[in-house]
């Protein structure tokens, strides 16, 4: 690509060379975008922009990241989750917008409780808990991760969304720092099968393991099953636990949680895959 190109020319070439991507054309807009400080939703992107040697410099670098497989979000430094934008590093999950049903639930169950206490377990760059935290602004809530690495960038971006005084954040192993009782406990847990197929190459390789693979029983459910066990210690008479799993894992936490006499419910993501898993304290609901 010669020195001369303009912002239109190189869009096209980077377009073309992340034939790989899911969404080329959108991937290079984005990283144009960020190089120009510009809104990705800018309608100026689509005509032809001067850039400096500097500019076309960091696009073609950026752009060559990407067509090595590194998610966009790494690439960009940040991401959006629930429309708020969240500063997103390689220590920390990029958020997916299948969990933004654990949102969606989260808040209907915490409908009519007022100043909710919740704890969050694997907060990783805090975006569940941002969203629930801006959504309700009597909530309070601890958030667990064993993490430092992730807990550093869920710090910063509690700070960026002004919630370091509703949110305290936690090192630990699931629910082992918490005392007292809550209304809800909410967690997107680690639950690859170490070795599945189905986990992209990329994201394999770029994402932290700790935060993709069930390392407790290792069949995907292993921190469904710890999160049932321990849960009733920390929530109040008609506290509960929401969790995030994965595709295929729903009926058998449900049948865990059966078992040991709890209630449990689920619901299909935007997909129609079921996602999430609802456990209650009592049976009898
Ligand atoms: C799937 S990520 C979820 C991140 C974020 N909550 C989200 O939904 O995008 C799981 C998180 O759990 C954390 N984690 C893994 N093992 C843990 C453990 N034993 N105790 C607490 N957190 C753990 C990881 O570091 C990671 O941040």
């Amino acid at each position: 690509m010669g020195d001369s190109a303009s912002s239109l020319d190189l869009l096209r070439q980077v377009s073309q060379r992340l034939q790989h991507s899911d969404a080329p054309q959108l991937d290079a807009l984005w990283i144009l975008a960020q190089v120009l400080q510009l809104d990705h939703r800018d309608p100026k992107l689509r005509s032809d922009l001067e850039m400096t040697t500097e500019q076309r410099g960091q696009f073609l670098e950026m752009a060559d990241r990407r067509a090595g497989g590194e998610p966009l979000a790494y690439i960009l430094g940040e991401w959006e989750f629930y429309g708020y934008t969240l500063e997103v590093t390689p220590s920390v999950l990029v958020p997916r917008p299948e969990t933004e049903l654990l949102v969606e639930w989260a808040l209907e169950l915490l409908k009519g409780r007022s100043d909710p206490r919740i704890v969050e377990v694997g907060v990783g760059c805090a975006a569940l808990v941002i969203a629930l935290a801006q959504q309700r602004p009597d909530l309070s809530a601890i958030a667990v991760d064993c993490s430092a690495g992730a807990l550093e960038v869920a710090r910063r971006n509690l700070q960026r969304h002004q919630l370091l005084d509703r949110i305290e954040l936690v090192q630990g192993h699931l629910l082992e720092p918490i005392d007292g009782r809550h209304d809800l406990i909410i967690s997107n847990p680690p639950y690859i099968v170490e070795g599945d197929p189905r986990l992209s190459a990329d994201v394999a390789r770029f994402e932290p393991k700790a935060a993709l693979i069930d390392n407790i029983d290792g069949d995907g459910i292993g921190f469904h099953r710890a999160l049932i066990d321990d849960f009733p210690r920390c929530v109040n008479a008609t506290g509960s636990l929401l969790m995030e799993c994965g595709e295929g894992q729903v009926p058998a936490i449900e049948r865990y949680a059966r078992e040991r006499g709890r209630r449990a419910t689920s619901r299909r993501d935007l997909a129609r895959i079921p996602r999430a898993v609802h456990v209650d304290l009592d049976p009898a609901g």
